[in-house]
């Protein structure tokens, strides 16, 4: 199968906000509106703010597959969200902002690990090795300019991801009870 990783376009906003919203929880998929606040939540910051730091997987048309995306500075990513993205939220669903400064009090805890990440495939491309590329070659780009450290902020033990991550090397750096925890790896 070909595929290639390379650095976001502004050709790939289609495609990474269709993958976006596919990998979301049923109970977004099931609500047009709050479909709509998943890529305010998790992808515009990313897009529109750090873009050097999101690379996406292609096909052999260069149409994105998947994507992975990164901050790598926690007070800029919180500044803008409550700057830009807690306002955007506002005029789609208010009650969405609720789940946001609580991702952002989660972030808090470890704060002291600058750069999170996201990363989604499309359903056809998932359990074919992409995933662990898409990781190593963030990791790569970020030990180039410098960063030692990468974390996942809130994944529930036992999920899919969960397996993905232990898999490729993070560890457990926070416990927020009920089986939520954040991964980290340094490098
Ligand atoms: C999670 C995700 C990024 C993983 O990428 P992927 O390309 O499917 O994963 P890989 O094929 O690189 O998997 C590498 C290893 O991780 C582990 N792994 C992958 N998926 C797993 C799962 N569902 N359960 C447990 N372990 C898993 C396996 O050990 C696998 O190695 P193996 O294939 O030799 O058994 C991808 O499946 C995805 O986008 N899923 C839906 C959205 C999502 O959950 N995003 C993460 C939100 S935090």
């Amino acid at each position: 199968m070909f595929m290639k990783i390379r650095p976001y376009q502004t050709k790939d906003l289609k495609n990474v906000t269709d993958i976006c919203e596919e990998t979301a929880f049923d109970s977004y998929k099931k609500d047009p509106v709050k479909l709509k606040t998943v890529p305010i939540n998790f992808l515009d910051y990313f897009i529109e703010q750090e873009k050097e730091h999101v690379l996406v997987a292609v096909d052999e048309k260069d149409e994105a597959i998947g994507y992975i995306e990164a901050t790598t500075s926690y007070p800029k990513f919180v500044q803008a969200m409550e700057q830009i993205y807690l306002p955007r939220l506002q005029q789609i669903d208010p009650s969405e902002i609720e789940f946001e400064k609580r991702f952002l009090l989660a972030l808090s805890c470890i704060e002291d690990w600058p750069s999170h990440l996201h990363i989604n495939l499309n359903g056809s491309y998932q359990h074919q090795g992409i995933g662990t590329k898409l990781i190593q070659a963030l990791i790569d780009l970020l030990k180039k300019e410098g960063f030692h450290s990468l974390a996942i902020c809130c994944c529930q033990q036992g999920s899919n991801s969960y397996g993905f991550y232990k898999h490729f090397g993070f560890k457990e750096i926070f416990d927020y009870g009920k089986g939520i925890v954040s991964l980290g790896i340094k490098f």
